[in-house]
């Protein structure tokens, strides 16, 4: 084997790469790999530029690896070929990464620029209903006395609604322009037209005596105006129990009245006509918060319980006895918190509600 061999004639076929003693082969490949380093405009570009000019298959490397078959006179030469032209890559790299990685970060601080002065956008905090909160409060005042809440459908059986509670099928309530009858007719459903068929319902389902309050959702076909509105709320109160007289009526409302409205307040029962009560009497309250002074506002209905309501729910009127009202929860809030239009209650408009706050 001869110690000069030529150069290209033993090199095995698989290489692919340039002769490390060939100094404009490997000039060319430096030239290329600075080229794709200089045009590389991202740090992703760069990292493919990077491999394929410096990784283990691109024509440098495979050319640095021909070193150890060169004869031992020729490897200085090939070394230090070698050796530069990496390093003038190598360099050139560094440098572009430097370069590319300030941009980086110069782009990501603009991207992520937080103006400090710019106006924050609030998201108002919302705010309960006071129709809710009224609610609330009327609960707690009987739960306070020892009564339990009572819930009823809001789709209720013209049964419930009206018969058990000692409305003769001719009542005039029963007519079209007051009640929501819901189809098909022979199913005899109605939209609950008041809270007193829970009445019916609490005696059928609870043990005696029963003391229970039902706040819920009535319905009533008038139009809405600034004091009506088709959908609205009442509570309704009842006691059952042995020996109970329109005495215990009159000091659980005053009692109830006081603690809604103060002290200085009152009521005053007028006599009236409610088919599932009797006697039945108008509730007025004596409101010494007034807005124009205090005066007796006409709050709601009530009355002892009809002997027949009490039949209907299979209770004997004999032994037990009871009261029974109920009031608006939309007029209550209208003369107590002085809202003047009841549309406004029903708008959901946050700012109406945002005023009474959490406690009404
Ligand atoms: N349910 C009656 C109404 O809606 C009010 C009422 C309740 C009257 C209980 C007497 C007893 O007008």
């Amino acid at each position: 084997m001869s110690d000069f061999p030529q150069k290209t004639a033993d090199r095995p076929e698989s290489v692919t790469g340039p002769d490390p003693l060939d100094e404009a082969a490997i000039n060319a490949a430096v030239e290329h790999a600075l080229d794709a380093i200089a045009a590389a405009a991202t740090l992703d570009e760069l990292k493919a530029a990077r491999l394929a000019h410096t990784g283990e298959k691109s024509p440098l490397s495979l050319a640095n690896r021909e070193i150890g078959r060169l004869p031992k006179a020729d490897k200085a030469a090939a070394g230090k070929l070698m050796g530069v032209s990496r390093g003038r890559v190598n360099k050139a790299l560094a440098a572009r990464t430097e370069v590319l990685e300030a941009e980086d970060a110069a782009r990501i601080l603009v991207e992520e620029t937080v103006d400090v002065t710019a106006a924050p956008r609030r998201r108002r905090a919302g705010a309960r209903h006071p129709l809710s909160t009224l609610q609330d409060r009327v609960s707690d005042i009987f739960v306070g006395m020892g009564w339990e809440i009572a819930e009823g459908p809001e789709l209720e059986s013209e049964w419930f609604n009206f018969d058990a509670l000692n409305f003769k099928p001719d009542h005039p309530a029963r007519e079209m322009q007051d009640t929501f009858f819901v189809e098909p007719p022979e199913a005899h459903l109605v939209l609950r037209t008041h809270t007193s068929p829970v009445q019916v319902r609490s005696l059928l389902e609870r043990e005696l005596p029963v003391y229970v309050l039902c706040p819920g959702k009535v319905f009533r076909t008038d139009e809405l105006d600034a004091t009506h509105t088709p959908v609205f709320h009442q509570f309704e109160g009842l006691a059952i129990d042995k020996g109970l007289s329109m005495a215990d009526l009159k000091g659980t409302l005053e009692r109830f009245a006081r603690q809604m409205f103060g002290d200085g307040a009152g009521i005053r029962l007028r006599p009236n006509y409610f088919p599932f009560t009797e006697p039945s009497a108008e509730l007025d309250i004596w409101h010494p918060g007034a807005k124009g002074g205090p005066r007796w506002i006409e709050w709601g209905g009530c009355g002892m319980v009809n002997p027949n309501v009490l039949r209907a729910a299979g209770v004997d009127p004999d032994v037990y006895s009871g009261f029974a009202f109920g009031m608006g929860i939309e007029r209550t809030l209208m003369f107590r918190n002085e809202v003047v239009d009841m549309r406004d209650m029903i708008e959901g408009d946050v700012r109406f509600s945002e005023h009474f706050g959490m406690e009404i």
